[in-house]
């Protein structure tokens, strides 16, 4: 009895670890909350553009950068606790509340995130491609 029991708990187990992992398979991981990651300490005088340069001027030539929604907005500081290194749904919710809204309950939605159609740093319209590394 114990035997089966545990048999069953296993097999529930690997099932849970097996979709856990093809939850992570596609490229779409934006999450309702962000990430939460360590940063690296920023040597003084560098700045993000120093090493993500790409990202930054992604990012620089963007509607955000023309409106001050800065790195730290959306991932928070380098030295904080709670930084983003994956800003979910709910960063951007704080400015763009009915995209968020539609995105939840507009069924043609279901699966996607903001990232699955704008680019995270030009956010753009339509995603033309798939940004390679980095
Ligand atoms: C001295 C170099 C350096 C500077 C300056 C720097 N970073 Fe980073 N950053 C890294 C490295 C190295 C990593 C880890 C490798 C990677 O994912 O690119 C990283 C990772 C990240 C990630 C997470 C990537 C992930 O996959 O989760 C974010 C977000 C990020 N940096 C944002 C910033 C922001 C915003 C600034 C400016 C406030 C900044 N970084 C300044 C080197 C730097
Ligand atoms: C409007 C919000 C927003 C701003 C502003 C922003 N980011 Fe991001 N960033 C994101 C999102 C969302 C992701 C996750 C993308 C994904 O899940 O594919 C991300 C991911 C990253 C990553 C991880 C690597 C990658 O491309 O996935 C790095 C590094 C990064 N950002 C750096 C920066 C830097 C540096 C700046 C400023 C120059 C910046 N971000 C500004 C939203 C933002
Ligand atoms: C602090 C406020 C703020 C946050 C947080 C924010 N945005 Fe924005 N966003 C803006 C402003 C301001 C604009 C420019 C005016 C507009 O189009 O509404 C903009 C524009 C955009 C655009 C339109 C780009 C274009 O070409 O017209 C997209 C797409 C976008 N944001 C996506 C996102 C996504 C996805 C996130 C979360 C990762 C996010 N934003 C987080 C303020 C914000
Ligand atoms: C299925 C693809 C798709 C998804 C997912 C998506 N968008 Fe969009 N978004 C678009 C298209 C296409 C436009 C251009 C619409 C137009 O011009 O009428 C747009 C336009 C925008 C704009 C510019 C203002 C406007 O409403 O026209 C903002 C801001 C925006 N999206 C934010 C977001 C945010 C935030 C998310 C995540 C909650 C998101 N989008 C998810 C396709 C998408």
């Amino acid at each position: 009895m114990n035997n089966f029991r545990a048999c069953l708990f296993g097999s529930a187990l690997l099932l849970f670890l097996f979709l856990g992992a093809a939850g992570v398979q596609p490229a779409i991981a934006q999450q309702d909350q962000a990430t939460h990651i360590v940063h690296r300490l920023i040597p003084a005088g560098d700045t993000c553009s120093t090493c993500h340069k790409a990202i930054y001027d992604q990012w620089k030539a963007s509607p955000h950068a023309a409106n001050g929604v800065e790195c730290t907005v959306c991932h928070g500081e380098t030295t904080a606790k709670d930084f983003a290194g994956k800003p979910g749904l709910s960063t951007c919710e704080t400015c763009h509340t009915d995209q968020v809204a539609q995105l939840k309950s507009d069924p043609f939605m279901k699966g996607r995130t903001c990232v699955s159609c704008h680019q995270a740093h030009t956010f753009v319209e339509h995603k033309t491609a798939a940004p390679a590394g980095q």
